[in-house]
């Protein structure tokens, strides 16, 4: 198992550039099940997910291919010969939920494991499951498995979701394209992601209107075909840099970064006094004066992302006074909190809420991955820190984050990826 051995106290200076959104990628690659035609994708993160994803869909019967060698360019397509997501891939990754939209659109069939918990939360399937029977699926759950079935077709209705749910959004979405009339998805999710599908899939010959906004319509049509499409860059890595640039008092450039998809982020760097610009196709951050404590609390977007909060929550470890940090989304995400605090962080949990009570600084300290955003929390803090941190269990950032040392060092940090 790899580690990484991180010896803090330097500021990050230089460019770093961001990749392609791993949760735009993923639900990409899963579109290639709406056509037999080829879909390619380009700006594909070169991650631990995006390799799963493809295990998933080879099993399904697709072949995933790069094209002409670049590791970033993938080509979707094929037969499917199975309607079956077996539990040990979804278990492996929650985002396997997704074929299950698209399978019986498709096939008007699909066998999908239930995902069952994860490190961060019960994150339940409901929403996803009752928009599909508002379009005519049965479904049924038997022996841990999703059974859905739709012998005529799906047949579009209007979807109100209690919760502007990301993976329902996305999942009923794509059942959509291929439904018969009219689906209305009211209380969609709003993240920038949603549009960057949406354009794909109309790309593939669907006809959808309002993604982005919380009022999707998508218009059934016969068959999608081949596209190409270029994924969004990360939001979420942006921020992430953005929070080691402002950790160590440095001044990076993030390379395919957008101001615009980061909302309250954005927001909350600059109370926090951090500075944040847009400088053509980059994301400029720098700080030049002391952090200040900012409360934050996590929403759908454009409120401040979840997947966002622990990052965040290194960064104001080391603010001036005091800080509230309510996680909304899930209700298990504050794993990176013993971990920050044997590093020197005063940080308490109170039910949903953390309060972080500013410290002068941090030391270094072995400490271990949790879960990918936890994961790199734990490595800003580091690079803040006074002395060596090691981090195990690495894994778990292999899963989101590309080439993070090789990213890190070009920009000043010492940072070393070891191999036990
Ligand atoms: C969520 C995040 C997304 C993040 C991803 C990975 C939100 C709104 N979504 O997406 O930004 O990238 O995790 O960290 O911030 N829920 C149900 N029933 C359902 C579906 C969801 O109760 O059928 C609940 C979940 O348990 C959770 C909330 O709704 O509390 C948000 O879930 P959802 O947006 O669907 O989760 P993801 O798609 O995993």
């Amino acid at each position: 198992m790899d580690r990484f051995i991180i010896r803090g106290g330097r500021p990050l200076h230089g460019e770093i550039t961001i990749g392609g959104a791993k949760n735009a990628g993923l639900k990409l690659l899963v579109a290639g099940l709406l056509t037999s035609e080829r879909l390619v994708l380009t700006n594909v993160p070169h991650i631990a997910d995006i390799a799963t994803m493809r295990a998933l869909l080879t099993q399904h019967g697709l072949t995933v291919e790069t094209v002409n060698g670049d590791k970033t360019t993938l080509s979707v397509g094929g037969e499917i010969t199975s309607t079956e997501a077996p539990y040990d891939i979804v278990s492996k990754m929650r985002a396997s939920i997704l074929v299950l939209g698209p399978l019986l659109a498709r096939c008007r069939e699909a066998k999908v494991s239930l995902p069952g918990g994860c490190a961060i939360g019960t994150r339940p399937v409901d929403m996803h499951l009752k928009g599909l029977e508002t379009l005519g699926a049965t479904i049924t759950l038997e022996n841990g498995y999703i059974h859905a079935r739709a012998p005529n077709g799906l047949v579009g209705d209007r979807i109100v979701l209690p919760f502007a749910s990301v993976g329902a959004t996305e999942n009923l979405m794509m059942a959509a394209t291929l439904a018969k009339g009219r689906t209305e998805i009211v209380n969609a999710a709003r993240e920038p992601e949603m549009a960057d599908l949406a354009n794909c899939l109309n790309a593939m010959g669907a006809k959808i209107t309002g993604a982005g906004t919380g009022h999707i319509i998508i218009d059934g049509v016969e068959a999608l075909h081949g596209a190409q499409h270029r994924i969004m860059s990360d939001r979420i890595e942006c921020g992430t840099y953005a929070c080691a640039a402002a950790i160590t008092g440095g001044d990076l450039r993030l390379i395919g970064g957008q101001i615009e998809h980061l909302g309250a982020v954005v927001r909350a760097f600059e109370e926090a006094g951090v500075e944040v610009t847009q400088e053509g196709d980059a994301m400029r951050v720098r700080r030049t004066g002391a952090l200040r404590g900012v409360d934050i609390m996590t929403e759908p977007y454009p409120g401040f992302p979840t997947d966002m909060q622990a990052q965040f929550m290194a960064l104001l470890s080391v603010a001036e006074g005091a800080s509230m940090i309510t996680e909304t989304i899930f209700e298990n995400r504050f794993m990176h909190v013993p971990e920050l605090n044997r590093m020197g962080a005063r940080i308490n949990v109170h039910g949903s809420s953390a309060i972080i009570r500013g410290v002068h600084s941090l030391s270094g300290a072995p400490v271990m991955a949790t879960d990918l955003r936890a994961s790199f929390s734990l490595i800003i803090a580091g690079l803040a820190a006074h002395g060596e941190t090691i981090l195990s269990r690495v894994y778990h950032l292999d899963r989101g984050y590309e080439a993070v040392e090789r990213k890190l060092a070009a920009c000043g940090a010492q940072i070393e990826r070891v191999n036990d």
